[in-house]
């Protein structure tokens, strides 16, 4: 089967002759649908920029993302439309939800915008907020959750279009250790459940290892790779001995 991502020869400069900036240069990698994936690499690496590309947010200055098959460069706005909400998910370090709405409205407003039933859609919400433990949040606002759980509702919507991908930048920034494992325990099911195939970036080497793989940047280059071999201690002790090879921060924690 083809990668559901694919990336080839990605090269994106910021900026104009004089002062241009060479966020990525050259980065070529696959991964196959279902994989959890980190991205790491020291600040202003490119990780974002990275991540802004393959999920369509940014174009490249050179170079090609396949998503699901698809050349993304080909895409017109209205296909591009599409594709995103049928492919992508996304979730920010800052929760983004809207204040003024409950966590049911929260959640549900991706399947709103699409004219989908309401029962449809309660279920749907219901479902996916058993999977990551906020069931019995959904009528609070996002004022009187926690961290973690804000960031769990943001993650339900990013899934209730059931998109193949979710991305997700620096998802534990703001969170306190103990609410980061459980997030990242909820990707991981996530992932088990529906097969989503999920691209964090994170300066942490803890969250890292929970994912199956890990790929390292620097200065916009592809520097590295690790892969588990199931035993999520071992595999912080390799990701700790890259980030320092490879300079940079891992904060340390587990
Ligand atoms: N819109 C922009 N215009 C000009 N330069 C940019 C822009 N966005 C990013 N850059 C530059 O590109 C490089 C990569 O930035 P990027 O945001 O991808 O880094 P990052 O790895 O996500 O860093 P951090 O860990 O701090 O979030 C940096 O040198 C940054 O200054
Ligand atoms: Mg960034």
């Amino acid at each position: 089967m083809a990668p559901i991502i694919e990336v080839k020869n990605l090269t994106r400069l910021y900026g104009q002759q004089g002062a241009v900036c060479r966020a990525l240069h050259e980065v070529d990698f696959e991964i196959e649908a279902g994989a959890f994936v980190a991205v790491m690499g020291p600040s202003g690496s490119g990780k974002t920029t990275l991540l802004n590309i393959i999920s369509t947010i940014d174009k490249p200055t050179q170079g090609r993302v396949i998503i699901g098959g698809r050349e993304t460069e080909t895409l017109k706005e209205k296909e591009l439309a599409l594709f995103r909400r049928e492919l992508i998910g996304f979730v920010f370090q800052e929760f983004n939800l809207l204040d003024n709405m409950t966590i049911r409205d929260n959640i549900a407003l991706p399947l709103t915008l699409n004219n989908i039933k309401a029962e449809e859609i309660l279920r749907k919400v219901q479902e996916l907020t058993e999977l990551l433990g906020i069931d019995n949040q959904l009528d609070k606002y996002p004022y009187q959750l926690s961290g973690g759980q804000k960031q769990r509702a943001a993650v339900c919507r990013a899934l209730v279009n059931a998109p193949r991908i979710l991305f997700a930048d620096e998802p534990t920034g703001a969170l306190d250790s103990k609410a980061a494992s459980e997030l990242l325990a909820c990707f991981r099911d996530v992932r088990n459940q529906y097969g989503t195939t999920v691209v964090m970036v994170t300066h942490d080497a803890a969250a890292a290892s929970y994912c199956d793989r890990v790929m390292f940047l620097k200065d916009g280059m592809l520097s590295g790779k690790l892969e588990t071999n199931g035993n999520a201690e071992a595999f912080f002790k390799r990701i700790l001995n890259m980030v320092a090879l490879l300079g940079g921060e891992g904060h340390e924690r587990l």
